[in-house]
This record gives C-alpha cells, structure tokens and sequence, in this order.
C-alpha cells in the first residue's frame, strides 16, 4: 500500500492508512493522493464510482486514433488505491467496447460492466481487485463518444486535414477514459497517442515528445504527454489536427491551423500581462506553462479550461481584442476550478462564479475599471434576464438540487452571474485589500482539493467572521447561497461607455434614424448592449433600417449576429434567415446558436417547422453534446 497521511481537515481516508514507521511526514504527504471529501453534500450523484472503498490515483493511457473508423483503441492502466478490505473498484465508462481487463502484469481480473443508467450517465464497469494495485483496460471508443468531435476537412480553416478534439466537462470523459470521473476524485496521468504522420496532437499537460511528435516506422507519429499535479478527470483533453504554434512568451504561446495563427496570436498577444495580473492577485501560477488552443467554429464552448492549454472558439477572434475576457475567465480557471475545485457538479458556481469574478479582477488590471465595468455591467443584465426567465422554481440559489434525473449537469447562467456578484458583495463588504488577502489565501490552503459550498461558507466564517456578528449579518452568505434571487446588499457595477449606447437607444426609441447611431469602432460589448437593448417588437422596416444601415445579418463578428437573429426571428423578420441558417450550419458555440433555436420554438406556426428543417442540415456539424442540447430545446 502507498503511504500515505490523512489530510486533518478532510474526512477520507481508509482507515488503518498511517506513514510508514519513520517516514517524515512531510514527505508522506507530498507523495499522498489528492483527498476527497465524504461529507454528504459533496458526494457525487453522476459518478458511479465509490472512493471511499477504491479510488484511482494515476491514468496512463496508450491510444491509437483511427480517423477512418472514428475511434480511439488501446489501453489504460490506472493506478488505485483500496482501503483494505476492498474487493473491487467502479469505474464510470460510456459506449465503449472493453476487449480485456487486467492486472498491470496482464493477469486476468474479472469484471462486470453494468447497464447505462441513462444516456448520458454511462454504465458501472466494476472490477475485482484481488489484491492487484494496478487495472489495465483495453478498450475501443464508439464513434458517437460523447466527448468526442471527429471534423471532416470541410469544417477545419484549413479544410485539407480531419480534426479531432475532446471536451470532458461535465460528464464526457468516461466515453473516452475509463476511470472515475467525478471532480472530486483527483487524478494525475500520463498519455501516448499515436496519430496519422501529419498530423500534430496537443494535450492539458506537459509535453515529453517536442512540437512534432516521434515518427514511427509504419509513418504515424507518437505523442507523450505528462500530467503530474492531481487534476479531476474532466480536465484531460486533446486535439489532433493539422496544428502550427505560435510563441507568445516565455510561459505562453497559441496553437491553431495555419490560416487562423496571425490572427489569434494578435487577439492574444497579451496574455502574458493577464498571467502576471492573475499571479499577482491571488497567489502563483502553478501549472508551468500556459498555451492555448484556438479550435474551429464548431467548438461547443467560448472556452474550456483545459491545464497548460486553455481551448477557445474562434468566434471570440474579433480584430479588436474585445472578447479576451473569455481567455481571462479560462486562465482565472487555473485557479478557480483547477485548483480549488467544485467537489459535484451541483457546487459549479465554486468554479465559474469564482472564476468570472476573478476573470473581471484581470481584465480591470490590464485595462482599467471602465472596461472591467462594462464586462461587469453587461453580466448583471444577463443575471436579471435568466431570473426573470427562470422562475423561483427551477434552480433558487445557486446551488442546483443534485439529482440523477437531470442527467447531464448544464451551464447555468446563474453560476456565473449571481456567482461573481456575490464575490463582488463580499470584496465591497470586506475591503478589496482584506479579500484579496483571504481569497490568496483560500487558493494556497485548498489548492489540489474538491471544494463544496458549505466547505467554502464554513472556510470564510472560520478566517474572516469570527467573532463579528455584524459583519456576518451584513454579508447574508446563506441567502446568496441558497436562497432565490439576489440579495439586496448587491452591487451594480455600472459603465459609462454602457450608458451612452443607451442614450443612443433611447434616441432610437423616440423614432430617431439609424444613421444618427454611430457604431464606429464599436466593441462587442456595445453592440451587445444596444441589440439586447432594442425594443423586442419593432416594424419590418425599422428591422431592415437596422439590417442594412448597421450590417448585421452579414456581420463579421459573431456576438453581433446571434443577438441580431433574435431579435429578427422575434419579429418574423424573414429576410434575416439565410444568413441565420448559414450562422447555425457553422458556428458550434452554445452560447451563439441555442438562443436562435429557442426563439425559433417560441415563434408558434412560423418558428419550429424553420428551427427543424435547419437543424436536420446543421445537425451533422455539431459536437454531439451541442446536438443533444438543441434537441432538447426541439423536444426531439
Ligand atoms: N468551464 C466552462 C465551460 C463549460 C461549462 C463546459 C459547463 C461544460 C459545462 C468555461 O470555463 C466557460 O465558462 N466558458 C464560457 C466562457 C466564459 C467567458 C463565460 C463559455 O463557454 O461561454
Ligand atoms: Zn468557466
């Protein structure tokens, strides 16, 4: 058995586990697994993993991917750790063929895979230890791996090559990784890939094979990866695709295809400031190297905070430098997230909420209170809107009720905005000095550790609050925690820049003409600003004064014309939906396209017979998770 020391704070771990005679304990400790929490409210409802009797400690994976047949073959040898009476480990896999379970010698373990609990939950694979202190498992992925988009060359920049990239928050990962995947169960791992000769792999970790891989005789090449920090399994990901990278600085750099790398590495260029703005804030940055990935347009996300290597859309790819909040908010991650990491998926505003109050903190440093406050204004809309819409019903504080019927857990909007909100009540109630100073702190006691909410209210209480009932009673932590709404000790950032577009609405209003709108040098955030602030009803004519006057239908910037296709299909505003239906076909982000097919499907006997016919032919082009939450919002 591995030694290992009972982190004091924390429930777990096996009992009888002590260091070894005479070992010092510091070492033991550096040496020990990342603990988990047994607390209730941190126990996982989507793993089917029990870590309390075995947990697995290290992945090593070998995978050949085979882009002819869609899917990824090899092996995966996981490291485990069992209290002493333990019989068997469960592992979460999805639609995977399993070929053979073994021991790390290649004796024969037996095991049992279980029935998928539903869709998106995966089934049990449970396997009998005896004894053995390390599971190989050689598996074969499904081509319909729900982690997992396999490109054609038509859908990449370049569109010669395939591509191939994974994305493993929330649930995804067993469909590519058999292991326990569950964030509160931290992992370190290793991997080999072996991909056609021209093509380059990258992956959330260090890479022990240089920017070209290793050429194998049969004309593939290899690629070696490391990760030796404890990470939770959703966090390991990979690309393969006709990759070149671009420096940036010492510690940073951009990987893409060729057309798109000037580009990206001049809407990135500043970076390395943002990672000094965010070591000096709360704490270092610990993962070594921090590069990015910016992915084509069917990638689900804004961004994905994969460790060493931030995915990101290239919708966020404006000439303006006016979207890198999204790099921010990725990079804040490596804190929020990475290290401090929400235990279940019902905690997730421990890392977005934390991570968007964090990401505003880099953007103030680099660019001014201003800007930051535009990003901060724009959020509390945002916040305001999803309320109205949601109800009290649905998801009251910000901690969502854990239930298997849920299935996958989603993005709520409220992580983020009522998440940041409330980092931002307690820095205005505490002093930024004060808060700054706890929440470094905060990083450096829980850092490699699951966090839950009532972990992160008792931590505050027990630092800050001590013997202050005053303040404590100012703050309302619960309410904000868990209770509907948003407390009445909020703070409203406001932005000026903001308001002067609303000054241009109000002229708009008043029946004012398009030209008097000067949107010159406008950066996302005001065109965001004035659409979602345009009267909902409007005449076909003011819709083709705006159309034309302002290009919107045929913009370059993205944000521009998701905003703009809702605000046409609300109307029924007809002339707008070729360019709408070439939008969908092309861009994968959530965030972009979900709203277009929900207005489309509020739109009765116009809207859903057009949202269908368009995502029969956009269907093909999205990741499967993308496709799966469009067909929710199809009923489908
Ligand atoms: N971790 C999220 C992406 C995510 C959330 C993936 C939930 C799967 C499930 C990422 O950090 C994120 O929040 N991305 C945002 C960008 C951000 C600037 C708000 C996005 O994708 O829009
Ligand atoms: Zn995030």
């Amino acid at each position: 058995m591995r030694k290992l020391l009972a982190p004091s704070l924390l429930g777990l771990l096996f009992a009888g586990t002590a260091p070894l005679p005479g070992a010092p304990a510091e070492a033991a400790q550096a040496n020990a697994p990342a603990p988990i929490l047994t607390s209730p409210e941190a126990r996982d409802v989507w793993t089917h993993a029990q870590p309390e009797v075995a947990r697995v400690t290290h992945v090593s994976l070998d995978l050949d991917v085979d882009f002819a047949s869609q899917t990824l073959a090899g092996t995966a040898t996981l490291d485990v750790l069992a209290a002493r009476d333990a019989k068997e480990i469960v592992l979460d896999v999805k639609d995977m063929a399993i070929a053979s379970v073994t021991d790390g010698k290649g004796a024969a373990l037996a095991y049992t895979l279980g029935e998928p609990d539903n869709d998106e939950l995966g089934a049990a694979l449970s396997v009998q230890l005896a004894g053995a202190k390390q599971v190989r498992i050689t598996y074969r992925t499904s081509p319909k791996a729900s982690a997992l988009q396999w490109l054609p060359p038509e859908m990449t920049f370049g569109k010669t090559q395939p591509y191939l990239y994974s994305q493993g928050q929330a649930i995804h990962n067993r469909s590519w990784v058999p292991t326990q995947d569950s964030p509160g169960i931290r992992q370190t791992w290793d991997a080999t890939l072996r991909v056609p000769g021209d093509l380059v792999a990258v992956m959330s970790a260090e890479k022990l094979s240089g920017d070209t891989g290793e050429a194998l005789p049969d004309g593939r090449r290899a690629f070696r990866f490391r990760m030796d920090k404890p990470v939770p399994p959703y966090l390991i990901a990979f690309a393969v695709g006709d990759l070149k990278f671009k420096s940036l600085g010492p510690r940073s750099g951009v990987w893409t295809e060729a057309p798109m790398l000037q580009k990206a590495a001049y809407e990135f260029a500043d970076v390395e400031k943002m990672i000094d703005a965010a070591s000096a804030l709360y704490g270092p940055y610990r993962w070594g190297r921090y590069d990015m990935l910016l992915l084509p347009p069917a990638f689900p996300y804004g961004g994905m905070e994969n460790p060493m290597l931030t995915f990101l859309t290239p919708t966020i790819v404006t000439g303006d430098r006016s979207n890198t909040d999204v790099v921010a908010h990725e990079l804040a991650h490596s804190w929020s997230g990475n290290l401090v990491t929400n235990a279940t998926w019902s905690d997730s505003w421990l890392n977005e909420g934390f991570t968007t109050y964090f990401e505003n903190r880099i953007m103030e440093a680099l660019y001014g209170k201003e800007r930051a406050a535009m990003y901060a204004d724009l959020d509390w809309d945002t916040m305001m809107r999803d309320i109205a819409a949601m109800g009290d019903a649905m998801k009251p504080g910000m901690t969502a009720a854990p239930s298997r019927l849920h299935g996958n857990p989603g993005k709520g909007e409220l992580d983020y905005t009522k998440g940041s909100n409330f980092l931002r009540m307690l820095e205005s109630q505490l002093g930024r000095d004060t808060w700054d100073a706890y929440l470094t702190s905060y990083f450096d006691r829980h850092a490699f550790q699951p966090q839950t909410t009532a972990g992160f209210l008792a931590d505050l209480r027990e630092t800050m609050l001590m013997g202050k009932p005053d303040t404590e009673l100012t703050l309302q932590l619960d309410r904000w925690a868990y209770a509907a709404g948003v407390p009445d000790n909020a703070l409203h950032v406001k932005s000026e820049t903001l308001a002067q577009v609303d000054e241009l609405l109000t002229g708009f209003e008043a029946g004012g003409p398009v030209s008097a709108i000067d949107t010159k040098g406008w950066s996302t955030q005001q065109w965001l600003r004035f659409l979602n602030g345009l009267p909902r009803a409007l005449s076909q004519e003011r819709l083709r004064e705006l159309d034309e006057g302002l290009t919107l239908s045929n913009s370059d910037n993205a944000y521009v014309q998701s905003a703009w296709f809702e605000l046409a299909i609300v109307n029924r505003y007809e002339p707008a939906l070729p360019a709408m239906a070439e939008f969908v076909g092309r861009i994968g982000r959530g965030l972009l396209v979900y709203p277009i097919y929900q207005r489309l499907m509020q739109q009765d006997g116009w809207g859903p017979d057009k949202a269908r016919a368009i995502f029969a032919t956009a269907r093909p082009t999205y990741h499967p998770e993308t496709a799966a939450g469009i067909a929710r919002i199809l009923g489908e």
